[in-house]
């Protein structure tokens, strides 16, 4: 049966809803805060996954996107995205000739490097090729998870400049152990320190190489205090434009509870069994929301004081804390902010877009389930 026209609140669940008016707020405000501080935008599709919400945000103005694989990178490129930034490091032969492939599809796609081995792997795919691949080097600002250290940049900055077949770029700097810092002048400290180490990269790679234009980094929790940083020119964020529990459990100014973007991703689920003293079970557990980041939160007004717990593979649990709190019947419908959104995303084939309550539109989240 076609959804388009009905009731949000009729769809059979579990399933995500994406309130378009919030999603296009949250894009809008992003952007516009971007532009009036003169960066630029390539917000990072890992978090929603989806090629039309990608082309929404090049709409609003984003100079590409971000994609953290290949295979992301793939679905991108076959739905006619352009400008392209693979933020994962390559590592195998395997990825190197897919990578080859798709920049015969697309001369705007980018990759980051953080290791002689995956440079070498990459100009000798190339090889006689005639292809050129543009190139950012990752650096390690703390998180330790991707990134070449600082002091050892310059180094493989020198690498990449005797490639005939990779043009540098720029660089890379995700501050990814920052971004959930909940007090918000602990997150700007750090972040601002951390950047500072990257700018400092920045500055001695445009000495060398003025050719050498992008500086990328930043999420959706520090984005607002990054934007002071002269040096970086363009911005990765990704969960602002969905949001989470986990995000809107941050302060977003110095000590005030608020959030700069509106969680536009809510997950419906249905009370399906009663009669369990304090508590419901809905049909939303660990394979409809991830487990990790915050705790779902509860949107329906009568019930924003029940407790969301995981109950097994298929099942959630609600419970109410205080003895007045009430409980729903059996067949209700609750909306909830999920925790995490990006794992999230991950275990659904669509959005159901809505708008006044109302789906308006579906679409496929076509990047599901691509993790190479
Ligand atoms: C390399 C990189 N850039 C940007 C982002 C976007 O961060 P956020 O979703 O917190 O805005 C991520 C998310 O993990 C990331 O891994």
């Amino acid at each position: 049966m076609d959804p388009k026209g009905r009731s949000k609140w009729e769809l059979d669940t579990p399933c995500l809803t994406i309130d378009l008016d919030l999603l296009d707020e949250n894009l809008q405000r992003m952007q516009a805060r971007v532009a009036a501080a003169g960066k630029a935008l390539r917000p990072h599709a890992k978090t929603h996954k989806c090629s039309m919400l990608a082309k929404m945000q090049l709409a609003a103005g984003a100079i590409g996107v971000c994609a953290a694989k290949v295979s992301e990178a793939e679905a991108l490129l076959a739905a006619g995205v352009e400008g392209v930034l693979i933020t994962g490091p390559i590592a195998t032969p395997a990825k190197a000739a897919r990578l080859k492939s798709l920049l015969r599809k697309s001369r705007s796609l980018m990759a980051v490097v953080d290791h002689v081995f995956g440079v070498e792997l990459l100009e000798k795919q190339l090889a006689g090729s005639g292809l050129r691949l543009d190139v950012l080097v990752d650096v390690d600002v703390g998180h330790h998870r991707t990134g070449v250290a600082p002091a050892r940049a310059m180094d493989l900055v020198q690498r990449v400049m005797a490639c005939r077949s990779l043009w540098l770029r720029g660089i890379q700097a995700y501050a990814g152990h920052i971004q959930h810092i909940p007090r918000y002048v602990d997150r700007r400290t750090a972040s601002l320190k951390a950047l500072k180490q990257a700018a400092a990269v920045f500055r001695q790679l445009q000495s060398l190489d003025e050719g050498c234009t992008i500086f990328s980094a930043s999420g959706t929790g520090t984005a607002a205090t990054d934007l002071a940083v002269p040096e970086l020119t363009e911005l990765q964020a990704g969960s602002y434009a969905l949001m989470d529990a986990e995000y809107l459990a941050i302060e977003c100014e110095d000590g005030a509870e608020c959030a700069d973007y509106h969680p536009a991703l809510t997950l419906l689920t249905t009370v399906v069994s009663v009669g369990h003293g304090r508590q419901v079970t809905v049909d939303a557990g660990l394979k409809a929301l991830y487990r990790d980041g915050g705790r779902p939160r509860v949107l329906n007004a009568d019930y924003t004081r029940l407790q969301y717990d995981w109950f097994g593979d298929e099942y959630g649990k609600l419970s109410a804390a205080g003895r007045g709190a009430l409980l729903p019947e059996l067949g209700t419908v609750l909306e909830l902010v999920v925790s995490h959104c990006d794992p999230t995303v991950n275990q659904f084939d669509r959005f159901f877009i809505t708008r006044g309550g109302k789906v308006v539109d579906v679409w496929p989240i076509d990047l599901r389930g691509r993790c190479q």
